[in-house]
Formats: C-alpha cells, sequence, structure tokens
C-alpha cells in the first residue's frame, strides 16, 4: 500500500545527497515499535533496564516534584511501561496524555492502561513531535503540565534540533517541568555491543526501515544486499546507525532511480550520549531551570530534572 508521500519525499531527498541520511522517526511503523520493544529487553542494551531501575528506586520523589493535579504528557510514549512507575506515585493526576508517531502501536498500549487507570482521564495524541506538539488546552483543573520524555530519545537529535525541542517545552509548558531521560557518557564498548546485539534484533530493527520503504513508498531496496553497521563517533559523543549497500546497485522509488555504490551508507540514526552538565547547558540556553537529578551507582543513564518558567 503508497500511503507516506512524506516518507517517500524523504527517501528521495535522502537518497540525492552524497551522504544519505533519514530520520529514525520512520523506524516505528507497527513491526518497529514492536522491534524496539524487543531491542528494550537484550541483556546488551541498558539503557531502558538501568532508566526503570532509576524509576523503581526514585519514583515518590519524583511523583513529590511532580505534585499533585499535574497534568502528564509523555513524548515517544510507545509502550507506557516507564510511566507507570510515575502514575503509580502521583498524587490526584488530572490527565495523561501519551503522544507518539506510531497510531497502532500507542492505541493498543492505551487500551490496556486505562484498563487498570480506569479512573484516569487518557487522551492518546498521535503526532510527530518533532513537527508539532498538537496539546489540548490545559485542562481548568490541572495545576500545570509536565512532560516525559524518556529513554534518551533525546540523543536521537542533533545540539540544534534539542534546542528546537527544548524551546518547544518552553512553549508549551509555561511554569511547568520535563523530566529528561538521558544517556550519560561512558566506556565505547559498553554503547558499541548495545547496538550491535549478539541476536540480531537491533540489525533487524534498522533494516526493517527498507522493508518499510519498500511497503509503503514504492521502492525496491533488496533486503539482502544491505547489512547494518553501528559504530561509536567519540570526537561527535553518539552511536551512528548505518545501512551498509554490500554492492553497487540501483533503487528504485516511484519514478526515480538512484545509484549506491558498494560500501556506500544510508545514515539511519545518531543516538547522542551526554554528560550531565552539557545537558543542562544545551538546556539552559532555552531558559530551562536544571533541578535534580536521579542516576544509578554506575552512572549510566540520568533522569534529569528541569523547571520552566512562566
Ligand atoms: C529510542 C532513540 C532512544 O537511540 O538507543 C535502539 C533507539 N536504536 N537501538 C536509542 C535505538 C537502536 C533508541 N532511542
Amino acid at each position: 500500500m503508497i500511503k507516506n508521500t512524506e516518507f517517500q519525499r524523504d527517501l528521495i531527498s535522502a537518497l540525492s545527497q552524497a551522504q544519505k541520511h533519514i530520520s529514525p522517526k520512520y523506524f516505528y511503523d507497527a513491526k518497529g515499535s514492536a522491534l524496539f520493544d524487543q531491542i528494550c529487553d537484550l541483556p546488551e542494551y541498558y539503557p531502558t533496564r538501568t532508566e526503570l531501575s532509576i524509576l523503581e528506586k526514585h519514583a515518590p520523589e519524583i511523583a513529590a516534584h511532580i505534585g499533585s493535579n499535574a497534568e502528564l504528557i509523555e513524548l515517544g510514549a510507545g509502550s507506557l511501561t516507564k510511566v507507570r512507575y510515575l502514575l503509580r506515585e502521583m498524587k490526584s493526576p488530572i490527565s495523561f496524555l501519551p503522544m507518539d508517531i506510531s497510531g497502532e502501536h500507542l492505541n493498543a498500549a492505551v487500551a490496556e492502561l486505562k484498563r487498570e487507570y480506569p479512573a484516569l482521564d487518557v487522551q492518546p495524541i498521535v503526532a510527530d513531535y518533532t513537527k508539532d506538539w498538537l496539546l489540548p488546552k490545559l485542562s481548568p483543573q490541572a495545576k500545570r503540565r509536565i512532560a516525559f520524555f524518556p529513554g534518551s530519545t533525546i540523543g536521537n537529535f542533533s545540539p540544534v534540533e534539542a534546542q528546537a525541542f527544548f524551546a518547544n517545552c518552553v512553549q508549551h509548558l509555561p511554569s511547568g517541568a520535563l523530566l529528561l531521560g538521558v544517556d550519560l557518557l561512558k566506556e565505547p564498548r559498553v554503547i558499541h555491543q548495545a547496538y550491535n546485539d549478539a541476536q540480531g534484533v537491533t540489525a533487524a530493527f534498522n533494516l526493517n526501515l527498507l522493508t518499510r520503504a519498500n511497503d509503503e513508498a514504492n521502492a525496491d531496496f533488496k533486503l539482502d544486499q544491505f547489512s547494518h553497521w553501528a559504530f561509536y563517533n567519540a570526537p561527535l559523543k553518539r552511536i551512528e546507525m548505518h545501512l551498509v549497500s554490500l554492492k553497487k546497485q540501483e533503487i528504485t522509488i516511484a519514478d526515480q532511480s538512484f545509484v549506491m555504490d558498494e560500501g556506500e551508507t544510508l545514515h539511519t540514526e545518531n543516538s547522542h550520549k551526554f554528560s550531565i552538565d552539557g545537558i543542562q547547558q544545551l538546556a539552559a540556553s532555552q531558559g530551562l531551570q536544571a533541578g535534580p537529578v536521579w542516576t544509578d551507582a554506575q552512572k549510566w543513564f540520568g533522569l534529569l530534572w528541569f523547571n520552566i518558567p512562566a
């Protein structure tokens, strides 16, 4: 089925560049979202496990910072596992607005959450938060709006895009706060393994982008002629994921054809790693005020609180 014209346009412009590059948001069709959930359970993929352990330990204190009668938004909500730790501890939450780009995946997760919290007002928002936040007006009963952006998804943004994200927070959450999950700098070997798992789930996740392009954007990528490549770029403090063309080949998208050389890559994702200081400074450049930081014993992952001015 050919439905995703924005995807098709972005693919065509990606393949027209010298270094081919496509946004990682296109990973998350229903299949990609399910593969990402599988990644989160991998022994090598430490971020999810570590962030959950921090939430488990500090949720009561974090909920105290959120305060009573708050409206909670989750950006890139996915499977809604992490937010349960907060909802459990929050005092009389007014509503919960999970936002995700994958509607199918989000609606299934919301149906289950509603069964668990029948009294909670849950309003799923299917949207691309890298563009519009599409938030309804703050409910009159709610004191303020708190955004939860876990998983170090902020790592997908370039520093300039991260600044734009923080500017959006300032615009949409006046007198509110942001609870941000960030993957912290550490030994590259540990990071490398998290994106090169033994079972090949990350490879399947990366390659699924080509399957989706064939299904939705009228492309003809030959899946067996590409391979997953992920490495830590130390000077830029980020994991880069690429799809490597295994031979010189032609790719057609709609009516346009492109050539990829042997060894040429389509860059599919950056996943930046941060120092606490570095991310706080980036946020401060847009007016966010750094608050408490919760982390694990190894300091592998951080949950950072930011207050947003009125
Ligand atoms: C969802 C963007 C946080 O960068 O670690 C996992 C996505 N990519 N394995 C990450 C991902 C490959 C993940 N984020």
